[in-house]
């Protein structure tokens, strides 16, 4: 198996990891879930998340090949196409996208001709599919019930799990947003748990508590051992149960209303209005 090598930077607004995978230094790599800094009040973009995993790129030499979003985020508006930009690469979702971008489009009242087919997108992973980062291999996994939408990337020894799993203390992904499904969420978890025990797990978030610092990888083993939610042992209609009630306690993401309307963009913010400016809007008693 090949080793993969990644470097994870993390996001203290929101929680999040992005992570830069690569075959070796002056190679080929790939960024996962990179962050658009937003500051609501005042409706201002920033870059500072975005270029430090750029100036990482740029010192380790790196061809980017891909840009992967592992869902359409709602915690966070996506640096993808900044990072394009900057850096290249496609920027890649999975196939059901569109799934999501209907549901969005019809809340936002989006114009008639935002495609809801993922066209704003470079490339549109199928289950199972396979591709290349350099030397290394890759398969997307399709993992369903955060969002119907939702995948992993396979690369190497390492799984980039996107909302499915968190570190073992915080548990798992709620699955109370449109098209999610705690069913469908435990199974698509237990694909992931079926992979060999020291399979690296690099997480898309930590909510950690306030003794331990951040953690960005685990293992398969540590999970099926430890996961608050999905140890080993917990069955599907436990597991349903459990996240149902917790999700009922949930409330909405900060940033949810900004962040898709730019993701479902892939990382593109929506058209600027007859004046120049760039709109997003607050849906009222919609959500
Ligand atoms: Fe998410």
């Amino acid at each position: 198996m090949q080793v993969a090598q990644v470097q994870s930077f993390f996001d203290p607004d929101t929680s999040t990891f992005t992570h830069v995978i690569y075959d070796k230094v002056g190679g080929h790599g790939a960024v996962v879930d990179p962050v658009l800094d937003f500051e609501q009040s005042g409706g201002r973009i920033a870059h500072e998340a975005a270029d430090k995993v750029i100036d990482f790129v740029k010192a380790q030499s790196l061809t980017i090949d891909w840009i992967l979003e592992t869902h359409a985020h709602a915690d966070h508006l996506s640096g993808a196409a900044y990072m394009q930009s900057r850096i290249g690469g496609r920027i890649a979702i999975g196939r059901e996208i569109g799934r999501v971008q209907k549901v969005f489009k019809s809340l936002f009242n989006l114009e008639p001709d935002f495609d809801t087919q993922g066209q704003q997108f470079d490339h549109l992973f199928d289950d199972g599919e396979a591709f290349a980062i350099g030397e290394l291999t890759a398969v997307a996994m399709h993992v369903p019930g955060h969002t119907p939408a939702d995948m992993a990337y396979r690369i190497g020894d390492a799984v980039f799990v996107g909302d499915t799993l968190f570190p073992p203390d915080v548990g798992t992904a709620r699955c109370d947003f449109p098209g999610g499904d705690a069913r469908q969420l435990y199974r698509s978890v237990r694909q992931i748990l079926s992979l060999p025990a020291e399979t690296r797990l690099y997480m898309c978030h930590d909510y950690p508590p306030t003794e331990r610092a951040v953690e960005a990888v685990n293992t398969v083993g540590a999970q099926r051992a430890h996961n608050i939610h999905i140890q080993d042992g917990v069955t599907e209609d436990e597991f349903v149960a459990r996240r149902q009630a917790r999700d009922a306690t949930l409330s909405m993401p900060r940033l949810i209303l900004p962040s898709i309307q730019v993701n479902i963009r892939a990382g593109h913010l929506p058209l600027a209005e007859a004046n120049g400016t760039v709109y997003l809007k607050v849906p009222v008693n919609a959500l």
